[in-house]
C-alpha cells in the first residue's frame, strides 16, 4: 500500500526483494543447483557421484581449487591440513573463559575470530600466500577447535591432535576419546561423518555464505568472514534446524502430543510451529541430499542401536506430510537436516553439537566463496538498498513539550 515512486525519495530506481528470494548477488562457479529437479552439482560433479566416491577433504579441494586433486595433489594437500591440527596454547586457554554449559556455536565462532589474532600473516585478502594459509589453518584447526568446546561442555581435559590419523578420526578421537586410551576408531562411522560432511560442504548463496561473502566484501580477512558465517549458521532457521529437529521429535516421543495433533499445529500455523527439516527456499522437489542421507540415517541406527524409536516418528511425519496438501500445495519435502540429527544423536554427539557438526561440513564452502568473491575483480563492497517507510521530515520537539 505505499506510493513507492514517493518513498524512494532520491534513490531512483531500487528494486525490493525481502529475503532475495529471487536476487543473485553475484557470480559463482562453484556449486550448481536445480531447485525443481532436486539437482545438486559441486564444479559440476553430482552430489551423488561426490557422496559414493569421494571423501571430506578431496571435495574440499575441489571446492576451493576448482578441480578434483591429482594423487600428488591430494596427499600433498592432506599433508599441509595434518601439519596444522593443533591450537595455539594460549588460544586453548580461551575455552576456561567461557561458562561450562555456553552453547559450542558461539564458542566456535569466537575461536575463528581469535585466530586472526594469533596468525596476523592473515590480515590482508589480497596477499595470495596469506590466503592459502589460512585456508589451511582453518580446514585444519576447526574440527579441534569444535572438539574442545565439546570437551569443555563435559568438563574433560582436551586431547592433542594425533596426525596418525586423518581430519575426521581425529575429531571423533578428539571428541570421544580420553587421555591414556586408545580410542577405537569404527571405520563405518568415519565413513558416515565423511558422507554428512560432504553433503553439507556447499550450497550456493545461503544465508551464512551471503554472511561470509558480505563480511568479506568489505575486505575483512577469511577468519573473520568465517566467523560471522559461523554465527549466522546458529540460527534455528538454518544450521540450528538440526538441533530443532531432534528436539520436536523429541517432543513428540514424549508424548507432550501426538504425530498428527503435532500435525495439526504445524498446518494451522499456531505459534508459529514448522515441521522442523521440512522446506526449503530452492528446493521444491525431495532435497538430494535428504534422499542420500535417509539410507545412511537406516545403516547407522540399526549398527549403534540408538533412536530407532525417533526414525520411526521421523518417518511417520515424512509419510503425513508427502501425502497431505498443505505440503504437497507448498511443494515442502524434507531437507537434509531431517535426518541428521538422528544419525548424529545416534554416534554420540549430543544436540548442541548438531549445528557445530554442519559448520565443519560448510566450511570448505565458505573458503571457496571467499576466494571466488576475492579474486573476482569485479567485486564491490556489499551494500543493499531500502525503501524507506518511516516518518516524513519533522520538526524536533523539545523534551518539556512532549
Ligand atoms: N512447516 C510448515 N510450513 C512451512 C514450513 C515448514 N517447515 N516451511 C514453509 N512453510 C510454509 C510457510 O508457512 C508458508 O506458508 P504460506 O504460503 O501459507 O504463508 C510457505 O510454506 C512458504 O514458506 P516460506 O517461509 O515463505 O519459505 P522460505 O523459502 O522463506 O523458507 C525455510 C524456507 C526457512 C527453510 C522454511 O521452509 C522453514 O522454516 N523450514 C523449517 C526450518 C528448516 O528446516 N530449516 C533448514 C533449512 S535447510 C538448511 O539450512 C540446510
Amino acid at each position: 500500500g505505499y506510493d513507492i515512486s514517493k518513498l524512494l525519495g532520491e534513490t531512483g530506481n531500487v528494486t525490493l526483494d525481502a529475503g532475495f528470494t529471487n536476487t543473485a548477488s553475484c557470480t559463482s562457479a562453484i556449486t550448481y543447483i536445480d531447485g525443481g529437479e532436486g539437482i545438486l552439482r559441486y564444479r559440476g560433479y553430482p552430489i551423488e557421484q561426490l557422496a559414493e566416491s569421494s571423501n571430506f577433504l578431496e571435495t574440499s579441494y575441489l571446492l576451493i581449487y576448482g578441480e578434483l586433486p591429482t594423487p600428488a595433489q591430494l596427499t600433498d594437500f592432506e599433508d599441509r591440513v595434518r601439519e596444522h591440527t593443533m591450537l595455539h596454547e594460549d588460544l586453548k586457554g580461551f575455552f576456561g573463559g567461557f561458562p561450562r554449559d555456553a552453547h559450542p556455536m558461539p564458542v566456535l565462532s569466537s575461536a575463528v575470530s581469535a585466530l586472526s589474532t594469533f596468525y596476523q600473516d592473515s590480515l590482508d585478502p589480497f596477499d595470495q600466500e596469506q590466503v592459502e594459509i589460512s585456508t589451511i589453518r582453518l580446514l585444519a584447526k576447526l574440527p579441534t577447535i569444535a572438539a574442545y568446546a565439546y570437551k569443555k561442555s563435559i568438563g574433560q581435559p582436551f586431547l592433542y591432535p594425533d596426525n596418525d590419523h586423518s581430519l575426521v578420526e581425529n575429531f571423533l578421537r578428539m571428541t570421544f576419546g580420553v587421555p591414556a586410551t586408545e580410542y577405537e576408531i569404527d571405520p563405518e562411522i568415519v565413513k558416515a561423518v565423511e558422507l554428512l560432511l560432504i553433503l553439507h560442504a556447499d550450497h550456493e548463496q545461503n544465508c551464512s555464505t551471503s554472511t561470509v561473502r558480505l563480511v568479506g566484501s568489505s575486505h575483512a580477512n577469511l577468519f573473520a568472514s568465517v566467523s560471522a558465517g559461523i554465527n549466522a549458521l546458529f540460527g534455528p532457521l538454518h544450521g540450528g534446524a538440526n538441533q530443532a529437529v531432534l528436539e520436536m521429535l523429541e517432543r513428540i516421543q514424549n508424548a507432550e502430543y501426538s504425530t498428527d495433533e503435532f500435525m495439526k499445529k504445524v498446518k494451522d500455523k499456531e505459534d508459529g510451529v514448522r515441521l522442523m527439516g521440512f522446506g526449503h527456499r530452492v528446493y521444491k522437489n525431495y532435497d538430494p541430499r535428504a534422499a542420500i542421507i535417509k539410507d545412511t540415517a537406516h545403516t547407522i541406527l540399526q549398527k549403534t542401536g540408538g533412536g530407532d524409536e525417533l526414525l520411526e516418528i521421523a518417518m511417520r511425519l515424512e509419510e503425513i506430510a508427502l501425502a497431505d496438501d498443505y505440503f504437497v500445495e507448498r511443494k515442502l519435502y524434507p531437507n537434509v537436516d531431517f535426518y541428521t540429527g538422528l544419525i548424529y544423536k545416534s554416534m554420540g554427539f549430543p544436540t548442541r553439537m548438531f549445528t557445530v557438526l554442519f559448520a565443519l561440513g560448510r566450511l570448505p564452502g565458505w573458503i571457496a566463496q571467499w576466494r571466488e568473491m576475492i579474486a573476482d575483480p569485479t567485486t564491490k563492497i556489499g551494500r543493499p538498498r531500502q525503501v524507506y517507510t518511516g516518518e516524513g521530515a519533522r520538526d524536533y520537539v523539545a523534551l518539556n513539550q512532549r
